[in-house]
């Protein structure tokens, strides 16, 4: 199946599970938008050329999302949430990273992700079963991993808590023709926090976005944006598997979220918009993520 046609499957599978909400993105589709600055330290000066990685500042849009395409469930039945960063460079160029709070993706080919869709029961009528999810997954073995993180796993205490991570990796270049495959890490100044079950179950159901609010009414929230340098033993192309802890970890920059920003309806953070010395892996995850959001984004536009 060619990789536009495997997208509109997979996005049809996503709107079968989880229900269609016209005008919505098909995941992560509740969120809220907020302009940033992004301060280089020049860190990573000698291994990419981009632009926004030069000791300097730059504009950026930045969107907290929880992950389900379902906008009507309340924050705490997302566990994973969203922070996508879009750059704003010169002459109108922007570039993006991506990244959730789980440190790796549930499926290494769009094929096994649209084929776990598949066989997974609709959730419109009532809660999600993560059960049935897991049992899901126990069929595909590269998959298994992922269970045991999300067995584990808990929503960060506020968006301003989380660790954000890229799942893919990427190539540096700089400006000997070296390339360096790298992931992404957004760390919150505000340190990890994650939430215990019993305050999760007092929730009301949009208390993320206030409770940003309330924090960004006081002073900019931080995030450092940290590299992880991969090695020959790094696999670039699975986003199942998480590198080693141990692997060396660089700041590059700061991100100074300032205040709100109107409702990025159209806007599309493509995971896959690139700027001179950086490129996507081959991860065939990442590729498809290009298209998967072109269909979303052109159904959203249409109002559908
Ligand atoms: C087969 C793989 C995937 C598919 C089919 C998929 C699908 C989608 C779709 C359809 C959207 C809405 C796009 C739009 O309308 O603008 C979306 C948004 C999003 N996805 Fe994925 N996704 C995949 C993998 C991932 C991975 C690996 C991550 C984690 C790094 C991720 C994180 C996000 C985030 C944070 C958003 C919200 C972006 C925003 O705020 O606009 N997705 N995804």
């Amino acid at each position: 199946m060619k990789r536009r046609q495997l997208a509109e499957e997979a996005v049809n599978q996503i709107e079968k599970v989880f229900g269609e909400y016209p005008g919505h993105r098909r995941a992560h589709a509740r969120g809220s938008v907020y302009e940033a600055i992004f301060s280089s330290n020049g860190n990573a000066s000698a291994l990419t050329t981009a632009s926004h990685f030069q000791p300097g500042k730059v504009q950026a849009l930045v969107r907290f999302s929880h992950f389900s395409p379902d906008p009507t469930w309340a924050d705490i039945m997302s566990p994973a949430k969203g922070m996508a960063v879009q750059f704003k460079l010169a002459e109108g160029e922007v570039t993006n990273i991506v990244g959730v709070t789980a440190p790796i993706f549930l499926a290494k080919t769009p094929e096994v992700f649209t084929e776990m869709l598949r066989v997974m029961k609709s959730f419109k009528n009532g809660k999600p079963r993560f059960a049935d999810l897991a049992e899901v997954m126990t069929q595909y073995p590269e998959s298994r991993a992922v269970i045991e993180i999300l067995k584990k796993m808990q929503a960060p205490k506020s968006f301003a808590t989380g660790l954000y991570h890229s799942n893919h990796a990427f190539y540096f270049h700089n400006d000997k023709g070296k390339k360096q495959p790298i992931k992404y890490e957004w760390e919150p100044e505000a340190g990890v926090e994650d939430l215990s079950l019993t305050d999760a179950a007092a929730m009301p159901i949009d208390y993320y976005k206030a409770e940003f609010e309330d924090r960004i009414s006081q002073g900019p929230v931080n995030f450092r944006l940290n590299i992880v340098i991969g090695t020959d033993e790094d696999p670039t192309d699975d986003p199942t598997v998480e590198w080693p802890a141990e692997r060396e970890r660089i700041h590059i920059g700061s991100l100074s979220i300032q205040k709100q920003a109107p409702y990025a309806a159209d806007t599309l953070f493509d995971p896959t918009v690139m700027t001179e010395g950086i490129s996507c892996s081959e991860d065939r995850i990442l590729n498809f993520r290009q298209d998967a959001y072109q269909v979303s984004h052109s159904r959203r536009k249409k109002g559908q």
